[in-house]
């Protein structure tokens, strides 16, 4: 039976390298049986977490009325959470952040995650270490999870990543998981 995917798009640009990666790792697992599903932050209303805690005390629920609920939900029922982002001034990009923040609602539920990553940047794959950590840390706060691989995307203009290495190791990676 076919894994449930679950891709979360980072980028605010639209069509960007990131997200074209993502698109190329989505056709490989769907080519492989498996079922996907894709969350574009920027279409989503996601503020960022407060640090009241509350959701720690009354079960995971989260003061804040959001979209957030519905990432949640598509976050718990995953095999496998696809992360991806742009590089900004070597980090996530605030839309991953806030997210993965908002996560701490989620946190109780989130077990046994196969996770794989992808950052595209345009000083190269140098560029993207400390991002690929700021993902990392998140998956090692999901007990039993495992990071099975990462996209390095070198690109800077929107389109710049078509016919890059980087387009077929997102598919490949996309069919084997
Ligand atoms: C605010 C901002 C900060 C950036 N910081 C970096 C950086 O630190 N290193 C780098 O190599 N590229 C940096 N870039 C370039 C982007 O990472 C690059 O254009 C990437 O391909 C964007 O991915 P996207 O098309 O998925 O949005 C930055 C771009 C922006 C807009």
């Amino acid at each position: 039976m076919g894994k449930r995917i679950l891709a979360v798009v980072s980028s605010p640009r639209k069509g960007g390298n990131s997200e074209t990666l993502v698109r190329q790792f989505i056709k490989g697992a769907e080519e492989s049986g498996n079922v996907t599903d894709t969350v574009i932050l920027r279409e989503k209303k996601i503020a960022p977490c407060i640090a009241c805690e509350a959701c720690l005390s009354n079960g995971g629920t989260c003061v804040q009325k959001d979209d957030m609920a519905e990432v949640i939900e598509k976050m718990v029922a995953a095999d496998v959470i696809v992360l991806s982002t742009p590089v900004y001034y070597y980090s996530i990009s605030a839309q991953l952040k806030v997210m993965i923040d908002r996560m701490l609602a989620g946190g109780s539920r989130m077990k046994g995650k196969e996770f794989y990553f992808i950052a595209t940047a345009a000083d190269g794959k140098g560029a993207m270490e400390t991002t690929m950590k700021d993902m990392e840390g998140f998956a090692a706060c999901v007990p039993g999870s495992v990071v099975k691989g990462k996209v390095y995307g070198s690109a800077f203009c929107v389109g710049e990543i078509k016919g890059k290495a980087a387009m077929d190791e997102a598919y490949q990676l996309g069919k084997g998981c």
